[in-house]
């Protein structure tokens, strides 16, 4: 009913617009994230503190908080919870209303509901991300690709209703990008590992 699919996309939204890489970041000591790199919440600027143990607790819950939402929407409501659980789980890591709206780009938390939603889709992104960043060395050319694929990913795997959210998620992750974006055309984009 409507009113399960509202409540599942209220938890979703909750458990997404908590910002790990904000909260592991002062764990951790490393400072203000909104004050370091690119002043980005995600892993990719996570990891400009210096700290990869940082970065991979950053991914690894950023992601997980897209699973989490899907799996757990999924097992008590069903698929259609599961997709607005994950759809507003990324957009409440886009757009906190805790940090007045203003989040993170979305990549971990895509790939995080893709693998949950449809795990075969989720890897084929995963391996996109690691196959365009490998390539160009910068972490947002891997997100670009990546979220453009997974629309792809998904009918060419046969899961029709993924592909759809995954186009609207993909729109989602370049508007956020528009930094990236101006940036990688201008030709002064860091690569991985710069600070
Ligand atoms: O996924 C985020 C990454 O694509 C870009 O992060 O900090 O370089 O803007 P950042």
């Amino acid at each position: 009913s409507a009113a399960v699919l509202f409540l599942w996309a209220v938890i979703g939204y909750g458990l997404g617009s908590v910002p790990f890489g904000m909260v592991v970041t002062r764990i951790f000591g490393l400072g203000n994230l909104r004050e370091i790199g690119s002043g980005n919440i995600g892993t990719t600027n996570v990891l400009r503190t210096g700290s990869k143990a940082a970065a991979a607790l950053t991914l690894l819950l950023d992601g997980g908080k897209g699973a989490a939402a899907v799996l757990l929407a999924r097992f008590l409501a069903g698929e259609d919870a599961a997709q607005a659980a994950g759809l507003m789980a990324f957009l409440g890591h886009c757009f906190p209303v805790w940090l007045g709206f203003k989040g993170g780009k979305g990549v971990a938390t895509f790939l995080g509901l893709m693998l949950a939603l449809a795990w075969p889709v989720g890897i084929a992104c995963c391996l996109t991300w690691l196959a365009a960043a490998a390539v160009s060395r910068i972490s947002s050319m891997g997100a670009l690709v990546s979220a453009a694929s997974g629309a792809v990913w998904a009918m060419l795997l046969g899961y029709q209703p993924v592909a759809v959210l995954a186009a609207l998620l993909a729109v989602v992750v370049y508007i956020r990008h528009s930094a990236n974006i101006a940036r990688l055309r201008a030709g002064t984009e860091p690569r991985i590992g710069q600070k």
